[in-house]
């Protein structure tokens, strides 16, 4: 999903009108759609601590662009390095195989190796090695629907739906963005600002996408409708019909959750990722705005924002080691202080209410810091 990106503040061009509402990293609106951004906003928003802004693409003018890092490769493509996928990840074959089908715009091959997937992750035993498997460092309309797929999935795992159902989940996050792959390569991997007409353009690979799947005998109704729909909020502000609530059909409220977690979380050719706690913070802050909630529900279920073994730094500067995450509140989890091996549950520990994850150490020289 390309819509919403992260820009620091101060690329924002000063004397641009905003077209969209701009949200600080928990959800709350920072500047309303419609203002001028000024130099006396800038500082105001920054003296606040907010120097990194969500935005819809094409919504904002940006100051020069930074040359695209990404090489593409044929179809103008960002390259995947799922190659670079460590030998052991459990679906290793079926992204190379899923990459290949989506490329081809293959939507058998496609629907085979999701149905494939649905079946692995199924009977692996644990599905949250496989979500371990699948964060940071992939770029990609791809391999972000390779990643949807599998994230969508342990959404109908965690939560005990029927196999046929996490199935559907499976082929629909694959399939979900089929649409992007028609759109001009130019536009879809476009760094920096889209016009009004590219973004109109990018819009349309929803009802682009539902109307190949269409065309496709076997592809059920269900994942058809979910590519339609994956871009539709909960309070009838999406694309492309506007529709609300119950509207929209029970899946595609589950992939539209997944669907920004996954862009959001992702390194991609255009923007940086971002920490899953920010992710997770910005969702939920969009509860019944965006998202539906009993979706958000069990998406929060599912996916907790720091994962076992994460090395993580808290905001008084100690370096700690997760041991659990937090099923009711995944921002706080129980801890290990590397230092003095003293176990901090961030949830129920008194001394440390006030404390927060500030940084997620990647590697020890890659540091991604919060605001
Ligand atoms: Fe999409």
């Amino acid at each position: 999903m390309a819509e919403i990106r992260i820009v620091p503040i101060r690329k924002i061009k000063i004397g641009s009108r905003v077209l969209c509402d701009i949200y600080s990293k928990n959800g709350s609106v920072m500047l309303r759609r419609g203002n001028i951004m000024t130099e006396a906003i800038m500082e105001k928003l920054e003296s606040v601590g907010v120097n990194r802004v969500l935005v819809e693409a094409g919504t904002v003018e940006l100051e020069d662009d930074e040359p695209r890092k990404t090489p593409l490769n044929n179809d103008g493509l960002p390259t995947d390095n799922i190659a670079q996928y460590r030998d052991d990840f459990l679906l290793k074959k079926e992204f190379e195989q899923g990459k290949d089908a989506l490329l081809d715009k293959d939507i058998d091959g496609a629907q085979d190796v999701a149905k494939g997937i649905a079946g692995k992750i199924q009977t692996s035993g644990s599905i949250k090695k496989e979500l371990d498997e699948l964060k940071y460092g992939t770029e990609g309309v791809v391999t972000h629907s390779l990643n949807t797929a599998v994230l969508a999935g342990a959404i109908g795992i965690e939560n005990g739906f029927a196999p046929k159902d996490i199935e559907q989940l499976v082929i629909g996050g694959m399939l979900h963005d089929i649409g992007k792959l028609y759109i001009d390569p130019e536009i879809l991997n476009k760094k920096g600002r889209l016009t009004e007409k590219e973004y109109e353009i990018m819009k349309t690979h929803a009802e682009e996408g539902y109307k190949k799947l269409c065309d496709n005998k076997g592809v059920t109704q269900k994942v058809r409708f979910m590519a339609f729909q994956h871009h539709e909020n909960n309070d009838g502000t999406g694309y492309p019909k506007r529709l609300k609530g119950e509207q929209i059909l029970w899946e595609a409220r589950i992939l539209h959750v997944v669907d920004v977690y996954e862009a959001m979380t992702a390194k991609r050719c255009y923007k940086d990722h971002l920490l899953p706690g920010d992710v997770m913070e910005f969702v939920m802050g969009k509860y019944s705005t965006m998202f539906d909630i009993k979706a958000m529900d069990m998406f929060l279920r599912t996916i907790p924002a720091y994962r076992k073994g994460d090395l993580v730094r808290l905001s008084d500067g100690t370096r700690c080691q997760v041991l659990e995450s937090n099923p009711i509140n995944s921002l706080r989890p129980l801890v290990v202080d590397l230092k003095t091996m003293k176990v901090i549950d961030l949830y129920t520990d008194r001394d440390y209410l006030s404390r927060t994850v500030t940084e997620l150490i990647l590697k020890e020289e890659e540091v991604v810091k919060t605001q």
